[in-house]
């Protein structure tokens, strides 16, 4: 292993019979966390060969003694931002179109929010689950979200538990492995990238985002997957909440039909190229469809079948989830225009709270989180809430409000929401 830090550390290609043994060791653990943590600071700041990170993938994908057969039709996956929770409406809108969706999802990430920590939220909620236990619900229900297991894909797991506490989280060939070698394991022919760009993403910048999803396609192509990675804009949260229980409380609340509007708008541009794919019908079509499956209830119906086959209590689909005790808001005394939001700040405020973890293995708590209400090219009135938290203790409700306060600007420049959409790689 030291030889291995040493030549990546030095800008020497790994074979790929290197980065095999590499990722046996991994998952075998016999590689102790520090020269793991040491590796990956390496390919940070070095990066990786294209050859290095197609071998790395499909080590990591194929690690592990089991193989999934294909159950799922269409997968979807985000680089990572704050207040995303698309994947809690998209997974049980395609099933409720017919279109069985597996997916394998993550915890959080830095400063980013996790599917898995977000769906743990709900009481009895179980993420892991065994291949018999995925092929049953996948037949009966038509969708599961899932973690890796110990014997499916777990490479993954131990790098991302690393990545996330050892400030190497924003590389490009790092972020093309973890995500794609999930989506291989998981067997979907069909896949839809959600490559965010902005001050809340691990890409701040376009041609950084863009060269992240041309690589995650080639990846794709090599392996006869379909892979359509569409970029969109991360310069400010989607929607209002950000945390575990309370990002799944706007879920449901978009599944009912009264989330906010530019989580509904993203969700069903995503659903529409998802199903597009899947069912080999154009953009215009597949829209309308998942329009109505949204609207018409069946997918808020799917969500509730999905997730108490998946062990969650059922009570909880009346009412919102609970949050933590110490509710503080931050009310304007003067009308304030929103031009810009560093929403990667917002993310730490969220961290800070404690919805993610500093160090590896760290309980996260669900009930805690942020609603931030400004969005930017908006004038909110005085008197407006713009931001509230919900925290264990008083101080640090005031710690997170004072984060938010320093994310939120009001520059001289006159800006405008920023597009959805940026562009599509295919
Ligand atoms: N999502 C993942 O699964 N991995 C990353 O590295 C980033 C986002």
């Amino acid at each position: 292993m030291i030889d291995l830090i040493e030549k990546t550390r030095d800008g020497v290609a790994l074979s790929s019979k290197e980065i095999a043994a590499l990722v046996d060791g991994i998952v075998a653990e016999t590689i102790p966390d520090y020269q793991v943590a040491a590796w990956l600071m390496a390919v940070y700041l070095n990066g990786l060969t294209e050859a290095e990170v197609f071998a790395l993938t499909t080590a990591m994908a194929e690690s592990g003694s089991l193989t999934m057969e294909t159950l799922g039709l269409v997968d979807k996956h985000s680089t990572g931002g704050v207040g995303d929770k698309t994947s809690l409406i998209l997974a049980p809108l395609m099933a409720a179109l017919g279109v069985p969706m597996l997916k394998m999802s993550g915890r959080g990430l830095g400063h980013t929010g996790g599917t898995l920590d977000k769906l743990e939220s709900l009481p009895g909620f179980r993420v892991n689950l065994d291949s018999a236990d995925v092929t049953r619900q996948m037949r009966a229900v038509g969708v599961a979200i899932v973690a890796q297991s110990p014997t499916l894909a777990p490479a993954d797991a131990r790098l991302y538990a690393l990545r996330d506490v050892t400030g190497t989280v924003d590389s490009v060939p790092l972020i093309a492995a973890s995500i794609m070698s999930k989506k291989l394991a998981a067997k979907a022919p069909n896949i839809v990238l959600d490559v965010k760009v902005g001050s809340g993403a691990f890409m701040s910048d376009e041609n950084r985002a863009v060269h992240l999803a041309e690589l995650m396609v080639r990846i794709g192509k090599m392996h006869q997957v379909r892979v359509k990675a569409i970029l969109t804009n991360m310069d400010q949260p989607l929607g209002y909440a950000i945390g575990n229980a309370i990002e799944v409380n706007e879920a449901m609340a978009t599944l009912k039909g009264t989330g906010p509007r530019d989580l509904t708008e993203e969700t069903l541009i995503l659903a529409a190229h998802m199903l597009a794919m899947a069912r080999h019908i154009g953009l215009t079509e597949a829209t309308h469809r998942a329009e109505q499956a949204l609207t018409s209830g069946a997918a808020w119906q799917k969500f509730k079948e999905w997730t108490t086959a998946q062990g969650a209590e059922p009570t909880y689909f009346s009412q919102d989830l609970p949050l933590a005790p110490q509710h503080q808001s931050w009310i304007l005394d003067h009308a304030l225009t929103v031009t810009r939001i560093d929403a990667k700040q917002l993310g730490m405020a969220a961290l800070a709270l404690g919805a993610g973890r500093v160090v590896k293995g760290q309980p996260v708590d669900h009930r805690v989180g942020i609603r931030c209400f400004a969005k930017v090219g908006e004038t909110l009135a005085p008197g407006a809430t713009v931001a509230e938290v919900y925290a264990r203790t008083p101080e640090s409700a005031a710690n997170a409000l004072r984060m938010i306060q320093g994310a939120i600007h009001e520059d001289k420049d006159i800006s405008t929401a920023p597009a959805g959409i940026i562009r599509i790689v295919e």
